[in-house]
């Protein structure tokens, strides 16, 4: 078989064979295959499409080009989660101990941060002592007395989606609909769980802006995960706002606890809700409505946050953190931006908040930074809400003073004023089962 057999046919929008998509991905996981070749199938991919066939192909031999997570002792009950990212999105810190608490089993593998977006692994070491660097045996043997464990990427799983996602990220190559679903669902069938339930983000912090691509984008991942074997749901949730109130690794745990002690009501709670019900009714074989009904009751129950705190001290984080959380330590400066106006807040650019919490030194820009737990930042008003000019719109906490007066001018752009009032927007745009 020759490389240039498989670009000319893509180039001409024919399909490519199982065995052609074997031959890419085993080239590419080998490094046989010379980088300008695969680009230039790449972009061919990117502008004739692939059929679900072909995608779903392209998925199994990533998921199959390195090592994977055997999940199989537990059955129908192991169910994992992925987002496709957000600002403020700490569901995993909640839901995870949550479908736990009501008997499944989430063994899972979480991402860091880069850009606007947050990721769950550096919320979690946010916890002093907590490992997320573990021996499989651990990650199992936590999982079966646990029933919840939340480790790093490992970057043995899906080794050809790594090279891949390189050569997209310079080619200009990286949002193409199946590239994309083939790169997210060879991680997560690698992964291992039985049933998958996707949080697709729309908005104007996530991948995708407008309800009808995040669906498209949905559709697929579901059509490609069934044919991979999984149990697939997908949610289109809300991410013209940051979810919640916390923006930044230490303040989104301690947002996460407030929502798990029953002390916190509103969009984080019924979001996380949302998406652990789906999670119980594909692995416990209930219906959503049923679903949704335990995940209420047991969060309200307590026994979530009774789940979290045997998992984090299961993974060796120091529990007093999650009983006091003003254990957490506060950042050095803090800053309120304050309104300049009176009127209703009418629309927020969250990615815009996202990269203002990464200048206070909450995110990175690149995979090589390092960031500072404390920092990032409390809203006080979102979409929908009343101000009058002076009143605090936010608090900007760092470690780098300097970072404060650039951050609070990108705050103040980022939002919209109206002085006709503005509804809330919907915290989920669609349920693809
Ligand atoms: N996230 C991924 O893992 N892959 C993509 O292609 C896009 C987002």
């Amino acid at each position: 078989m020759q490389m240039i057999d498989l670009i000319q046919k893509k180039k001409h929008g024919l399909s490519l064979s199982g065995e052609e998509i074997d031959f890419l991905v085993q080239g590419v996981t080998e490094g046989s295959l010379p980088d300008y070749q695969v680009s230039a199938l790449l972009m061919a991919v990117l502008l004739k499409g692939m059929e679900d066939e072909e995608t779903a192909a392209l998925t199994r031999a990533m998921a199959e080009s390195g090592g994977s997570i055997d999940l199989s002792e537990f059955g129908a009950l192991s169910v994992d989660k992925h987002s496709t990212g957000g600002v403020g999105d700490k569901t995993t810190l909640i839901l995870a101990p949550l479908v736990a608490a009501c008997g499944a089993k989430v063994a899972k593998m979480s991402g860091r941060g880069l850009g606007h977006t947050g990721g769950t692994v550096d919320k979690l070491e946010s916890i002093p002592g907590y490992r997320t660097e573990i021996s499989e045996k651990e990650f199992m043997d936590i999982a079966r007395k646990v029933g919840v464990c939340v480790i790093g990427q490992s970057g043995e799983l899906a080794p050809a989606d790594k090279k891949l996602y390189a050569l997209r990220d310079v080619t200009g190559t990286v949002d193409s609909i199946p590239l994309i679903v083939s790169s997210i669902m060879s991680k997560k069938i690698a992964a291992g769980a039985r049933s998958i339930v996707l949080d697709v983000t729309v908005g104007s912090g996530a991948f995708m802006k407008t309800v009808e691509d995040a669906k498209v984008l949905a559709e697929k991942m579901v059509t490609i995960g069934r044919a991979c074997g999984r149990n697939m749901t997908a949610l289109i949730t809300d991410m013209n706002e940051p979810l919640g109130h916390a923006v930044g690794n230490a303040l989104e745990v301690k947002e996460a606890l407030a929502v798990l002690k029953g002390q916190l009501e509103g969009d984080l709670k019924e979001v996380s809700l949302a998406l652990a019900g789906e999670m119980l009714a594909l692995s416990l074989s209930m219906s959503p409505e049923a679903g949704l009904a335990l995940a209420r009751e047991t969060l309200e129950s307590g026994a979530a946050y009774e789940k979290m705190k045997e998992w984090i001290q299961a993974q060796g984080g120091d529990v007093r953190y999650l009983e006091e959380p003003e254990r957490f330590p506060v950042a050095a400066c803090s800053l309120d931006v304050l309104a300049t106006r009176s009127g209703y807040i009418s629309a927020m650019d969250a990615e815009a908040i996202g990269q203002a919490a990464c200048r206070l030194g909450a995110g990175r820009r690149t995979k090589a930074d390092s960031i500072q737990m404390a920092a990032g930042i409390m809203l006080c008003a979102k979409i929908g809400d009343r101000v009058e000019n002076g009143d605090v719109l936010a608090t900007l906490y760092t470690e780098q003073a300097e970072s404060l007066e650039e951050a609070a001018r990108m705050y103040q752009e980022a939002l919209s004023f109206s002085d006709e009032a503005v509804p809330h927007p919907p915290l989920i745009h669609g349920v693809i089962r």
